[in-house]
């Protein structure tokens, strides 16, 4: 294939506290870089101002770079696909103007991504390792901010089925190992020392939530009473059970996805499931799918690990299949906080 009949799409995402760009070539990846923001650590959390702050720093040398890695010049450029929503309202400024400008500059298509979109149609970069999901299919999105079983018709039909009441799995993730004393964020440490503990040891109570709607606000304040009665009772209880107690929350959360997992295959007849987002990265999750190919005969998508945490690749390959569709944005296009999936 000649360079001028590759479609090059510069990625573009700035939602919350990474800053990354990738260059996708006719749905494939040439790079894609992730600039992770260290200063959050030390807070516990995203701290926007902080986030905006990293963004404006981060943007103009992660976008270099991934030129550079694909080895091609602005000039190669068909169009630049940001991230308008949802997010932190700071950052996303960061990536919308900067894009909005460098796509006048370039006078080249500027094309309008929703983050949860990507995360979604992240399964759709090539890759010769990776199957496809086939439409209609199911995909649970488990991140820091969201948790939602979406139903997905075609690349820009999709439908929420159920979503979180309250927090989000990753919210749930990283309180709880607040509560244990792990670093920020906390929801790979809980998966590491998970594999080393009995999922049994410690019960905890799952929530009762009508449909395919979650909530995890119960189970974080669950466990902050278990641990803090343990500990009043022995002020070694964490440290001597650690293992034990990350794999029960783990194995708490789990459950709690699967069984709405389950409840939405039943409901839709559809057995095609795939996950996404920065929680999908959890190895309990994984192979609790897996193990439901041989169990109910679903066939189920795993993304790469790269492409679960919040980066650009997903973000060019959404606005790739918009720029087929000619679908692009105007200058005047804003960013936007709150926007659910099926919102363009
Ligand atoms: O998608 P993401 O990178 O950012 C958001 O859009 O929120 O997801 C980040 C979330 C954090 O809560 C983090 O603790 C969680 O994903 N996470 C994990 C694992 N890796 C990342 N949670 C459990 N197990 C993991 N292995
Ligand atoms: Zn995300």
């Amino acid at each position: 294939m000649t360079k001028n009949r590759s479609i090059y799409i510069l990625g573009i995402e700035s939602s919350c506290d990474d800053t990354s760009a990738a260059v996708i070539c006719n749905g494939k990846v040439l790079s894609n870089v992730v600039a992770n923001q260290e200063i959050h650590a030390k807070y516990g959390g995203v701290v926007p101002e902080l986030a905006s702050r990293a963004h404006q720093q981060n943007i103009v040398p992660v976008i270099q770079q991934a030129l550079e890695q694909a080895n091609i010049g602005k000039k190669d450029l068909k169009a630049i696909a940001f991230t308008r929503g949802p997010g932190l309202m700071g950052s996303l400024l960061v990536g919308t103007s900067f894009s909005k400008s460098l796509s006048q500059a370039l006078n080249i298509p500027l094309i309008a991504v929703n983050h949860m979109q990507g995360h979604v149609l992240a399964h759709f970069i090539e890759d010769e390792n990776q199957q496809k999901p086939p439409f209609p299919f199911l995909c649970l999105t488990i991140s820091g901010g969201h948790t939602q079983i979406v139903k997905i018709s075609s690349y820009a039909s999709m439908e929420i089925l159920g979503e979180t009441i309250d927090d989000a799995v990753g919210e749930a993730f990283d309180k709880s190992a607040k509560i244990l004393g792990l670093p920020y964020p906390g929801g790979p440490f809980i998966d590491k020392y998970a594999k080393l503990g009995n999922p049994t040891a410690f019960k905890f109570t799952k929530p009762k939530v009508d449909g395919l709607n979650f909530s995890f606000s119960g189970l974080k304040t669950g466990i902050l009473y278990f641990v803090q009665k343990k500990v009043a009772e022995n002020p070694d209880f964490i440290k001597e059970n650690l293992h034990d107690i990350c794999a029960s929350i783990q194995a708490t959360i789990i459950d709690i996805l699967t069984d709405k997992m389950e409840a939405a295959v039943k409901q839709t007849g559809i057995k095609h499931f795939a996950i996404a987002g920065g929680v999908s990265a959890n190895s309990g999750i994984r192979e609790a799918l897996k193990s439901f190919e041989t169990k109910y005969g679903w066939t189920t998508y795993i993304p790469k690990f790269e492409y679960t945490t919040d980066n650009a690749a997903m973000i060019a390959i959404a606005g790739y299949f918009k720029f087929l569709e000619a679908d692009f944005s105007t200058k005047n296009v804003i960013a936007t906080a709150r926007l659910k999936v099926h919102e363009n």
